[in-house]
């Protein structure tokens, strides 16, 4: 695991930009995993500016997100596939097409059997909740989960409420990617910002690899890169 530690959030932005920049240049037609939060709106900046520049081409990538609400109406401005419109999506060359999430039907893990078919997830971006989640697996989450209907913690409705009028409207369920699908990424780039990540950044990266941690799975994965700011790295007691 490379642990990179940057002085605030922008810089966070600007070195997940450069290392997402590189995987796309590198393998323009590659899967590339997407996460939504507070945490990767600034390397979605990042991306479009240097989209713009021409630095960088969403033209033949396959996209694969994270995770999305159950229950909101289609085009609700907090359902994820919202938030990625607003902050990549709608501002790059992407092909509709090739823009997936995965979909709280009859069988939610077909997901894990579309990413297999379209090659595997090259590289996944990961935000992290304050409760140590990854996508929406909560604490308890079995590490062999493959993509599927979850109830949200509590402690996630309340982080989540402030993108909406009132904690009641903070949808009770969500679909995401199992902890296996995540881990079958080939490459894992994790984000966190901010002193309220600081305690879930030790727990996931130095506390015992355990299901009540959901993202101390990370540290069985072969090629993971934590891009951290100084407040959440703050607990992590060690210099490397
Ligand atoms: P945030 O969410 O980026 O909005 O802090 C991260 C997460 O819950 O995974």
């Amino acid at each position: 695991m490379i642990i990179g530690r940057c002085g605030d959030y922008e810089s966070v932005s600007i070195f997940a930009a450069d290392l997402v920049g590189r995987a796309i240049s590198k393998k323009p037609h590659g899967v590339f995993g997407f996460a939504t939060g507070s945490t990767p709106e600034g390397l979605y900046k990042l991306l479009v500016a240097r989209y713009q520049h021409g630095e960088i081409s969403f033209d033949q990538m396959t996209t694969i997100n994270l995770d999305e609400y159950v229950g909101l109406p289609p085009g609700h401005e907090q359902s994820y596939a919202a938030f990625m419109q607003q902050h990549l999506f709608g501002q790059v060359n992407i092909r509709p097409e090739s823009i997936h999430f995965p979909e709280a039907g009859p069988d939610p893990s077909e997901f894990d059997e579309f990413i297999r078919n379209a090659g595997g997830i090259d590289l996944q971006i990961l935000g992290i909740g304050a409760n140590g989640h990854i996508g929406f697996n909560e604490p308890g989450s079995s590490f062999h989960s493959r993509t599927r209907v979850v109830s949200l913690a509590e402690s996630t409705i309340r982080d989540n409420a402030r993108f909406f009028d009132s904690p009641d409207d903070v949808p009770r369920e969500a679909v995401t990617m199992g902890i296996r699908t995540i881990m079958n990424a080939r490459k894992i780039v994790l984000l966190a910002s901010g002193a309220g990540k600081a305690d879930a950044v030790a727990r996931c990266l130095r506390g015992p690899q355990t299901e009540e941690v959901p993202g101390s799975c990370l540290q069985a994965h072969p090629n993971v890169t934590v891009i951290l700011d100084h407040a959440a790295a703050s607990k992590l007691n060690d210099k490397n």
